[in-house]
């Protein structure tokens, strides 16, 4: 859980004043500590990468995928895994290594492969054999050789919103895992010329808190694994167990550390193989919200106090929804606190709503606050995972700046949007201008 610095009041947030960082940026506004994102990737170097052999991580970018993400991701010697088209652009815009791209998608369009192909990324995730013939012909004809892995659903739930869930049987991702089919496709992987099979990932979820569901998953695939190398002479060099791993929003949460994870993967994937007679494979995970989750807060100027007598308060902010569609969406759940009263005892209960034209837009529901009035600065918690990423421009709204912060510097990572923004992609057919005349 992310400390709560105040001074003078003010709550403080990697060195800056947040109430100084909304007068000068504006709100609503996406805050995110690049101190906190290093932490957590050198706590995935120190727990993992740099603890076990023969293992890679690779940051999830649809958590939050900006250029300068992609330079800290670099920097701090993690892999990037991209999920589409314009999250690989942003990649190659930074620079980021190809080699060191993991490039996922359940339905890549075919000017999707080529993007990867062209670029030369270092892992296309396979989800069926329609993308794989797919891929084949677009490498072939490129001639380039790809490497690929194999997206499983290995039958495995944990307990997440029903969303966010994604290991289960009946999942719109992944090969089954159906012998018959899995072996076909293998087979077909290790015939193709352009291809090179190198292994098996799957994903079983994001928010998740408890670790037996990936040993059930890895245990899974091992036993895969070893009906392939037995049946069909394949052997798997690598196993992507995806990320997950569930972070702190709220009392409700328990979050745990990295090492409570990657434990159990690599123990169970040890003991799972030396069982099977399997060398291990390389080790690979995936972690988005992990890295950023609490690392980003959004800042929000409040309007309207709007008492109903005996019921509730709403306190309108002039964000909501657009910005932050977890809490509609998932019934996600957040702390907030009013960031120029960070001193002031809390004494009245309140509800935090947005300004869409959705009664839905609710941000936080029964939030205690120091007395709260129009002009106060709201800052809510742990905004830096699927904030920014899935944001819209609902009833159109321009979306906030980015602004990173680091030991009190701070500077503009996306520049807020304006009116005309909205409109510079817009045309009106000529047809309907010549109906005017
Ligand atoms: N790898 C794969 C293949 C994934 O599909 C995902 C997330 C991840 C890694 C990273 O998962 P994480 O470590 O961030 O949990 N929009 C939802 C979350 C969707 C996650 C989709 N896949 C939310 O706001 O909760």
């Amino acid at each position: 859980m992310m400390e709560r610095i105040v001074d003078g009041g003010r709550f403080i947030f990697d060195g800056c004043n947040t109430v100084k960082l909304a007068e000068k940026y504006g709100t609503p506004l996406y805050v995110m500590s690049e101190n906190i994102i290093r932490s957590r990737c050198r706590e995935v170097r120190g727990d993992f990468i740099d603890k076990y052999e023969n293992v890679r991580a690779v940051y999830a970018g649809k958590a939050f995928l900006t250029m300068t993400m992609c330079k800290i991701i670099e920097s701090e010697g993690l892999g990037l895994d991209v999920v589409s088209g314009g999250e690989l652009y942003t990649a190659v815009k930074a620079g980021f290594p190809m080699e060191n791209v993991i490039f996922h998608g359940n339905n890549k369009t075919p000017e999707e492969l080529q993007l990867g192909v062209n670029h030369n990324v270092g892992r296309f995730v396979i989800d069926n054999l329609y993308e794989l013939e797919l891929l084949q012909a677009i490498a072939k004809e490129s001639d380039k050789k790809v490497k690929v892995l194999f997206r499983v659903s290995p039958g495995v739930q944990g307990k997440t919103h029903k969303y966010i869930s994604t290991g289960q049987k009946d999942s719109k991702f992944g090969i089954s895992l159906d012998m018959e089919i899995i072996t076909d496709a293998v087979k077909k992987a290790m015939d193709y010329s352009h291809i090179e099979l190198k292994g098996f990932h799957f994903h079983l979820g994001s928010q998740l808190f408890e670790n037996h569901i990936y040993v059930t998953g890895i245990q899974t695939i091992v036993q895969l694994m070893k009906y392939m190398q037995e049946e069909i002479g394949f052997s798997a060099e690598e196993l992507n167990v995806g990320g997950g791993f569930g972070i702190y929003y709220t009392e409700a949460d328990q979050p745990k550390a990295l090492a409570f994870f990657v434990d159990t993967i690599m123990a169970t994937a040890k003991a799972a193989c030396s069982e099977a007679g399997l060398k291990l494979p390389q080790v690979i995970i995936e972690p988005g919200r992990w890295i950023v989750g609490e690392a980003g807060i959004t800042l929000y100027t409040v309007g309207v106090v709007k008492e109903i007598p005996g019921i509730r308060t709403y306190v309108g902010v002039d964000g909501g929804m657009p910005d932050n569609p977890r809490p509609a969406l998932y019934d996600a759940k957040y702390e907030a606190i009013v960031a120029n009263k960070a001193d002031q005892p809390l004494e009245q209960t309140v509800t935090i709503a947005g300004k869409c034209c959705e009664s839905g837009d609710i941000l936080i529901w029964d939030l205690q606050v120091p007395k709260i009035e129009p002009g106060d600065l709201l800052a809510v918690l742990h905004t830096g995972a699927y904030n920014y990423s899935m944001a819209s421009n609902y009833n159109r709204i321009p979306k906030p700046a980015v602004v990173l912060v680091s030991d009190g510097k701070a500077g503009v990572i996306v520049e807020r949007e304006n009116y005309e923004d909205l409109l510079r992609q817009e045309r009106i057919p000529q047809y309907l201008m010549k109906e005017e005349q």
